[in-house]
């Protein structure tokens, strides 16, 4: 049995009774302190904690058995079984086939553009991996779940929970110990929305950056250090309410893990010329005196993050700059 047999063996211990399909929701999330780099590729174990906040729009999606082949159905469209999603699926669900000639039709639903950096294939293998749950009546809890979805996609752990998450590195071998956890936080007029630049897939997907950045980037060295540090100045700033500081670490935060892949030979560069202009225009309305800040993924688009009293200003302005792609969900 291969490592990652092994994985799932150890988290299904109990075996269900099997239904004739099931469904699930998960929602998206956004590193406030990132996930960059894995201490295990195989296993999706991850070089350092990070801490995310969850949104209300995320992926749905339906299971059910199929009979001669798998089939995959994303956003209602027929999805080739060659596509790169694709086989990213089929892989995952490779893992939890009872025998190798069971299939499945997989129906999934994103709420934001897929593969673009807005947190798609979290809120995706989160979602699958309930809808199995759910389909093979594992009755698993969120920390077991958040196991199996971290195998999917990394980031996917964080989407079991809302609100304040950490997920944390663990340190076994066997990755057991590497779940993601909800902060006892809340906090009503936090507010983080995508402000959507470009929903274009990106060109390098990020478990291909992040082993690029930790191979040929000589500032990576000082990632560990520098995560470690904001976190536990993240978690005061959190307990505190204190927005400002905050926003100022998450901001510093996901430039610092740009500033990693730019250093990277190729450099590894998500940003456009419309990114930089909507981080500028952030600057500049702050210097103006509104509390905003942004965070950014493997992508283009920024995450804004604004307290709710600010909504209405935060739209005006973004409407008014010009630099935005429309969408119903997002800003
Ligand atoms: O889970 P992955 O492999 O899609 O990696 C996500 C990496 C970032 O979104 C850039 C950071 C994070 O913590 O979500």
């Amino acid at each position: 049995m291969n490592r990652k047999a092994q994985f799932v063996s150890a988290v299904l211990k109990k075996k269900g009774s099997q239904r004739a399909a099931g469904s699930a929701f998960a929602p998206v999330n956004i590193a406030l302190v990132k996930y960059w780099g894995k201490r295990d590729q195989e296993l999706n174990l991850p070089v350092t904690n990070s801490l995310s906040y969850t949104l209300s729009i995320g992926t749905h999606t339906s299971i059910s058995l199929a009979d001669r082949q798998d089939a995959i159905w994303l956003n209602d469209v027929p999805l080739s079984l060659e596509h790169p999603i694709a086989r990213r699926l089929i892989a995952f669900c490779d893992l939890f086939r009872p025998d190798p000639a069971t299939y499945f039709q997989i129906k999934t639903k994103n709420e934001v553009p897929t593969g673009a950096g807005l947190a798609s294939s979290a809120s995706g293998f989160a979602a699958l991996t309930m809808a199995m749950n759910d389909l093979f009546g594992w009755d698993l809890d969120r920390r077991e779940l958040s196991l199996l979805a971290r195998l999917g996609s990394g980031s996917a752990c964080r989407s079991l929970f809302d609100g304040f998450v950490e997920w944390h590195t663990g340190s076994r071998e066997d990755g057991l110990d590497s779940f993601a956890e909800r902060l006892d936080v809340e906090w009503p007029e936090f507010s983080v929305e995508p402000w959507i630049l470009s929903s274009e897939q990106k060109a390098i997907d990020s478990r291909k950056a992040m082993q690029a950045t930790i191979e040929h980037s000589s500032l990576y060295a000082a990632w560990p250090a520098k995560v470690a540090h904001d976190l536990s100045a993240l978690k005061r700033a959190l307990f505190d309410r204190d927005f400002d500081t905050l926003g100022a670490i998450c901001e510093n935060n996901a430039l610092t893990m740009h500033a990693t892949m730019i250093a990277t030979a190729p450099p590894i560069i998500y940003w456009t010329e419309e990114s930089l202009r909507a981080m500028r225009l952030v600057w500049q309305w702050r210097k103006n005196g509104l509390p905003i800040y942004f965070t950014m993924d493997a992508g283009p688009n920024l995450k804004l993050i604004f307290l709710k009293k600010d909504e209405a200003t935060v739209r005006t302005l973004i409407l008014s700059s010009k630099v935005y792609y429309p969408t119903s969900k997002c800003l």
